[in-house]
C-alpha cells in the first residue's frame, strides 16, 4: 500500500520529490532502511555519529548525495552531546569515524569538509550546535534543489521528438539523494513531461539496486518500468528503443572520468557501440577536482558474501575467491554528457571541467 505523504512535493516547488529516505528532527537522524526494502519499510533512529556511520558502512542509507546528507547531520548530532572544554577534539574525532565508513562517494568527504568549516569558524559549543545544525539542513536542502535543477539542464539537450526509452544502473533516485533523484531525477521529469516511454532497469548486482530500489521508486510512482537482468543491457540497446543511458555518479574527476555503481563501464562501451549517447547526471558535490583522472579514486570492494549469497541463501560455494569491486571507472571518453546544476558539460575533457569547476 502506497503511502501518499512518502510521494510528497517540496514546497518550494510543488514538484514531487518521490520517496523520502532521510528525515530529521532536530535532535535525531531518522533513515528508512534501504536493506529491507522493498518488503518492508522500516525507520531507524540515530542519535549520534557513530551511529549514523554504521548506517553508511551498512547500507541502511546509500547513494553518494544521501551519504553526504546523513554524514552532515550525523555531525551536527554528535556536536549536541560535546562538553564546552573539549568539544573541538571530540568533534573531530566524530569526522573522523564518519569519513571511515565509506571511501568513494566524495560527497562524503565535502559535507564533512564543509561541517568542519563551520565548526571552525564557531567561537562556544552552542553556536557550534546551532550552526551545524543549519549547515547540516543546508546540505540537504540544497542537493534537492540541484536534482531539480539538474533535471531541467538534462532536458535541454535531449533532443529527441517523440517519447523514447532509456536505460538506468543502480538507485539515483529520492532514496540515494535529498529527494527527486540525479539520474532518476532526470527520468521522472522525462515522464512528468510526458517524453518517457519506459525505462530499463538494470538489477544491479550484487546489491540490487535497481531490483529492490529503482523498480520499487518508480513503480509506486506510476512511472513505467522495466526490470531487467544486467546481463540484458546489450540486447535491450539492439533492439533499437533506448536512445540514453542516464546514470549517477560517486566521484567525477578534473577530466571528467566517473566513479560509479560497478556495471557502469560496462554501459557505457555498449552505449558507444549501439550509438546510444551516455548521460551522468550528480550535483558538483561529487565532483572532486583534486584527482586528476578516474585511475586515482579509491574504489570500495565489499565482502565476498554479498556475491555468494542473497539474504542468507547459498549462491556459490563458501570456499569459492570472491571479487567485489562496487564501483568502476568510465573514462570520459565515453560519456556524451557531465549534467550538474551548474549545467550541461557536453563530451566532457579536463578543459571543460575546468571552465565551470576552476572558474578564473
Ligand atoms: O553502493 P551505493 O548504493 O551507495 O552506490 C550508489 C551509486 O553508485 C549511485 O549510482 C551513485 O551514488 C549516485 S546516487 C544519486
Amino acid at each position: 500500500m502506497i503511502d501518499p505523504s512518502s510521494i510528497s512535493p517540496d514546497s518550494a516547488t510543488q514538484r514531487t520529490i518521490g520517496t523520502v529516505a532521510i528525515r530529521w528532527h532536530g535532535h535525531q537522524l531518522e533513515l528508512l532502511d534501504q536493506r529491507l526494502l522493498p518488503e518492508e519499510e522500516r525507520w531507524l533512529a540515530m542519535t549520534d555519529a557513530t551511529g549514523v556511520a554504521d548506517c553508511i558502512r551498512d547500507m541502511v542509507v546509500r547513494g553518494a548525495p544521501a551519504i553526504g546528507i546523513s554524514a552532515a547531520y550525523g555531525v551536527a548530532l554528535a556536536a549536541r552531546s560535546l562538553m564546552e572544554e573539549t568539544w573541538r577534539e571530540a568533534l573531530a574525532e566524530a569526522v573522523a569515524v564518519l569519513a571511515a565508513s565509506r571511501p568513494t562517494a566524495v560527497n562524503l568527504f565535502w559535507a564533512l569538509r564543509r561541517m568542519e568549516t563551520v565548526a571552525g569558524s564557531c567561537e562556544t559549543l552552542v553556536e557550534a550546535q546551532q550552526r551545524l545544525t543549519e549547515a547540516a539542513e543546508a546540505i540537504h536542502a540544497e542537493d534537492l534543489a540541484a536534482n531539480l535543477a539538474m533535471a531541467d539542464h538534462a532536458l535541454s539537450v535531449m533532443d529527441e521528438d517523440k517519447p523514447f526509452s532509456v536505460l538506468t544502473h543502480c538507485n539515483t533516485g529520492a532514496l540515494a539523494t535529498g529527494g527527486y533523484g540525479t539520474a532518476l531525477g532526470v527520468i521522472r521529469r522525462l515522464h512528468e513531461t510526458g517524453r518517457l516511454e519506459r525505462v530499463y532497469a538494470d538489477e544491479t548486482r550484487p546489491w540490487l539496486q535497481g531490483s529492490r530500489l529503482t523498480a520499487w521508486e518508480l513503480s509506486r510512482e506510476g512511472v513505467p518500468v522495466t526490470l531487467n537482468a544486467d546481463g540484458a543491457a546489450a540486447w535491450i540497446m539492439a533492439q533499437g528503443s533506448v536512445r540514453w543511458v542516464i546514470v549517477g555518479a560517486d566521484r567525477i574527476t578534473a577530466n571528467g572520468d566517473v566513479a560509479n555503481k560497478i556495471g557502469t563501464y560496462s554501459l557505457a562501451v555498449l552505449a558507444r557501440h549501439h550509438g546510444i549517447r551516455f548521460m551522468v547526471v550528480a550535483p558538483s558535490s561529487t565532483v572532486d577536482m583534486t584527482l586528476a583522472s578516474g585511475t586515482e579514486i579509491p574504489i570500495e570492494e565489499r565482502e565476498g558474501t554479498e556475491v555468494k549469497q542473497i539474504r542468507g541463501a547459498v549462491l556459490a560455494p563458501e570456499s569459492v575467491d570472491v571479487f567485489n569491486p562496487v564501483f568502476d571507472v568510465t573514462p570520459a571518453s565515453l560519456i556524451d554528457a557531465i549534467v550538474t546544476e551548474q549545467g550541461v558539460i557536453e563530451q566532457p575533457d579536463a578543459e571543460r571541467m575546468a571552465k565551470v569547476f576552476l572558474p578564473g
